[in-house]
């Protein structure tokens, strides 16, 4: 289901201790996330990716709604070895709503 860009800025509170994202975003903990939606992964300029990411990126991962709402449940099950220490986002509509914000930089 398409989802709700406002809730997903509720949702990005869980994010924030970490990452960045809209005008004059910078890389924090983690990448800054503007225009990560359709991206290549790993892409981020001056920040320093897990050797896994880099790998996963080496090996073709977009990140589409399908793999980022795979990564935002279990990063760990998508990208094995991945730096990002977040436990994930259980529900669908979670997942849904913050792409769903993500898409709007
Ligand atoms: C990587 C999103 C929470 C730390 C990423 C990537 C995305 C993302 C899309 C891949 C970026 C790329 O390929 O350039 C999110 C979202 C979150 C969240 C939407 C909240 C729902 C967190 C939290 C932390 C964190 C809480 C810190 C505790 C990182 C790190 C990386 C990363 C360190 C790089 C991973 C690596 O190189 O293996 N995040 N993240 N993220 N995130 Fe998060």
């Amino acid at each position: 289901a398409e989802g709700d860009a406002a809730k997903g800025e509720k949702v990005f509170k869980k994010c924030k201790a970490c990452h960045a994202v809209g005008e004059g975003a910078k890389n924090k903990v983690g990448p800054a996330l503007n225009g990560i939606v359709g991206a290549a992964a790993g892409q981020a300029e001056g920040f320093k990716y897990s050797p896994a990411m880099k790998e996963a990126a080496e090996g073709g991962l977009v990140w589409d709604e399908e793999t980022l709402a795979a990564f935002l449940a279990k990063p760990k099950d998508v990208v094995k070895g991945t730096k990002m220490s977040f436990a994930g986002l259980k529900k669908e509509s979670e997942q849904a709503d913050v792409i769903a914000y993500l898409k709007g930089f």
